[in-house]
Order: C-alpha cells, then structure tokens, then sequence
C-alpha cells in the first residue's frame, strides 16, 4: 500500500543497523531446557527465576481455576470481571508484601503506566534513574509531568536535583529496584531517607527483585528492611511468580484512589482465572520455600564466577540476571548465535532496550538450573570465547 511505504525505508534502517529484531520460537514451556525447531536448548533467557511457570502445583491450581470459571474473566473488573480470586490475590499481594492493601492489573506495563500518570501531572516533578524500565518512561511521558532524568544509581545527583526544585507541586521518585538489563539494585535504605527529607513520594518497580530478593522472597522492600517506608510499590507477577499481571500495593487510600482513577485499571478486562490462581499458588510457595532461591542464588554465583574466570565482561549484578557486555550489535548478534549453535538460548540485548554501544548478552538463571546445566552453559562461553 503507497500510504506505507515509509514503513520499507525505516524497516530498512533498522537492518542496516543490525537493529532488526526477531522471535524465538519456543516449542515447550520456560524450563532449564527448551525446544526450538525440534532441538533442545539449555535456556539461560527466562525471567521465570523460579521455574514456578511449569511447576505441576502452579499448573495444577491455573487448571483447576479453568475448569471452575473458564478462560476469560468477561470485563473490566469495575464492570463485570471482578472474582473472589481477584480478590485473594490482592490479599495475598498485600499480605506478601506487608502493605495494607494491593491493587491488580492486566500486566506490570499497564500499572506502571496508568499509576505514575496518576500520580502526578502537568504541574509536579518525576525523578527518574536514567535505566528505569519503559514502562516507567512512558508512564511518566504520558503525566506531563516536569521530568527529572538522574544517573543511574546516582542517589546524591537526585538529594540535590530534589532540593534544587523549590516551585510548588507534588514530587514523585520512581525506581525499579532490580534494574532490568543490568540487574543491580538501588539503594532502598539510603533512598527512603532521601525521599522522606523532600516530602517526596516514592514509587518502586520490584519486578525482578520478587522472588529473588528477601527473606520470604517478597523482594527488595523486604531485602532492606523498609517495607513500611515506601509508599507505593508496584510488582509484577509474570516473572518469578511464573503467571500474568502487574499490582500495585500500598495504603488502602492510594489503592482507593486507583480504583477509581487510573484509566488502565477502570477500561481493562481484567485478568482471567488460571493466572490468578496460578499466582496465588505460587506467592505461596514462594513466601514459604526458602530452598530454590538459595539454590538459585548458588547457581547465580556459580555462573558468574565461571564468566568471570572464563575473561568475560560481566556487569556487577545483585540478581538473577547476568548480563555479558558485548558492545555493538553486530558482534553481540554474533555471540548470541554462537551459543546457540553451542546449544544455549540466550538474549542478544540490543537498543533501544540499551544504550548505544552498551549492547551485551542477557543471561538469566532459574532455580531450576542445576550444577550441570551451569557447566553446560559456562562449556558453550568457553567455546565461543
Ligand atoms: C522493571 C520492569 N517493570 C515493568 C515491567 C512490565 O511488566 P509486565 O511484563 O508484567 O508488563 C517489566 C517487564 O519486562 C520490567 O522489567
């Protein structure tokens, strides 16, 4: 069609950039291994940290789930889609995250986006780590809000930028905990001190802290012992909880004043059944086995040392994601097809997921992993090293 031919001349930038991106057919569910093309593959690219995804007692609870209420849940929750699974999981979410009350979405981008739009508008002021998820980023495009950008982990640039803006309007300071391509962690002590001295609100995306972090494994409010110190905590429940949906938890006013204000809550279906209670069985499972995160933890360490011996630049993480820093598109593309013909999946991260030139190869461990599957995995980097 004419009125799309435009679309060839981008398509064609995005090539000539090695930028092009492309989908991996799995043919099996997120376990330690995969079939792609008829072929097994040791999966290092899941963010199922805890293999909850396929775990038969998770299965067993979405099946049941299904055959009592079916597939769809028929409408928007304030409508016609609310259950009582609904509800228990907002009560689980609050109960496992030690908050009054919890909100769900259809997936952790519609909370992120719907919520910080919420928050804030025209008038006020976001503070945001420059390698805060998209998620973030286009929530806080879509308040208008005045946007304040700091660097990565930089918690003195943001104590100053937070003094320096003296004009009235509310203050919001939104981070991910677990950086999702670095898989760092932000400091919540000394963050929740900076943000109570400004009176500031302080929202934080625990996706991939859930699960991994912690005592009970409810995430990095937990880990630094601030869980009643952070006034809004979203999560998601489609990575380590192994299911679909985002929340968001915290006062009963602020989930309250959600319900009846946030547009990706108010005109979404909401979730169906056998996610919902796919993720109540496995909230259970996770605040009461401590077991698989440790085991994942030795796996994590294992790996990196391994990465680390083998002369590979491992950025320094605090989490289930290891990332590879591989640079350029091109080489990084390379080095994601290497492993793969070494019998290894795992992700080529390219812009505009990364910063140009900081492209790298995003492993990610489950508890699922055992010793062997690390010696396989850290075979295949020697090989292609
Ligand atoms: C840090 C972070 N926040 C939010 C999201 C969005 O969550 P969901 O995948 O449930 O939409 C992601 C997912 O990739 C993420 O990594």
């Amino acid at each position: 069609m004419e009125c799309l031919e435009w679309i060839n001349d981008e398509l064609k930038q995005v090539h000539d950039k090695n930028l092009f991106r492309y989908l991996t057919e799995l043919q099996s569910g997120q376990s330690p291994e995969v079939v792609i093309d008829g072929k097994e593959y040791l999966l290092l690219a899941s963010n199922s940290y805890l293999g909850l995804s396929v775990d038969p007692r998770v299965v067993q609870a979405a099946s049941d789930a299904l055959r009592k209420y079916g597939t769809g849940s028929g409408g928007s929750r304030l409508v016609s889609g609310s259950s009582d699974l609904h509800r228990e999981l907002e009560e689980k979410i609050a109960n496992f995250k030690n908050t009054e009350s919890a909100i769900l979405f259809s997936s952790g981008y519609l909370a992120n986006i719907g919520t910080i739009s919420s928050l804030v508008g025209p008038e006020d002021f976001i503070y945001s780590d420059e390698l805060n998820h998209a998620s973030i980023i286009d929530g806080s495009r879509l308040s208008k809000a005045k946007l304040r950008i700091y660097p990565h982990l930089d918690l003195e640039e943001l104590d100053s930028l937070l003094t320096k803006d003296k004009q009235s309007g509310k203050k919001l300071v939104v981070t991910d905990t677990v950086f999702s391509m670095d898989g760092d962690l932000v400091d919540l002590q000394k963050l929740t001190k900076i943000c109570e001295k400004h009176n500031a609100m302080l929202m934080v995306d625990e996706a991939h802290a859930t699960g991994v972090l912690g005592e009970r494994g409810s995430g990095a409010t937990e880990h630094f012992n601030v869980e009643n110190k952070v006034p809004i905590v979203m999560g998601t429940l489609s990575k380590a909880v192994g299911s679909l949906g985002g929340y968001i938890a915290g006062n009963r006013e602020l989930i309250d004043y959600i319900r009846n204000r946030v547009r990706s809550y108010i005109f979404d279906t909401s979730l169906p059944a056998p996610s919902l209670a796919a993720s109540i069985k496995s909230i259970e499972i996770i605040s009461s086995e401590k077991e698989p995160r440790e085991h994942l933890w030795k796996m994590i360490g294992m790996f990196k040392e391994g990465l680390e011996d083998l002369g590979y630049d491992v950025i320094a993480s605090d989490s289930a994601i290891v990332p590879i820093l591989t640079g350029d598109p091109e080489p990084t593309l390379r080095m994601a097809e290497r492993l793969r013909e070494e019998g290894v999946f795992t992700p080529a991260v390219r812009p505009p997921s990364v910063a140009p030139g900081k492209c790298r190869i995003r492993s990610s461990l489950m508890s699922s992993h055992t010793v062997q599957h690390i010696e396989k995995a850290l075979s295949a980097f020697k090989n292609v090293r």
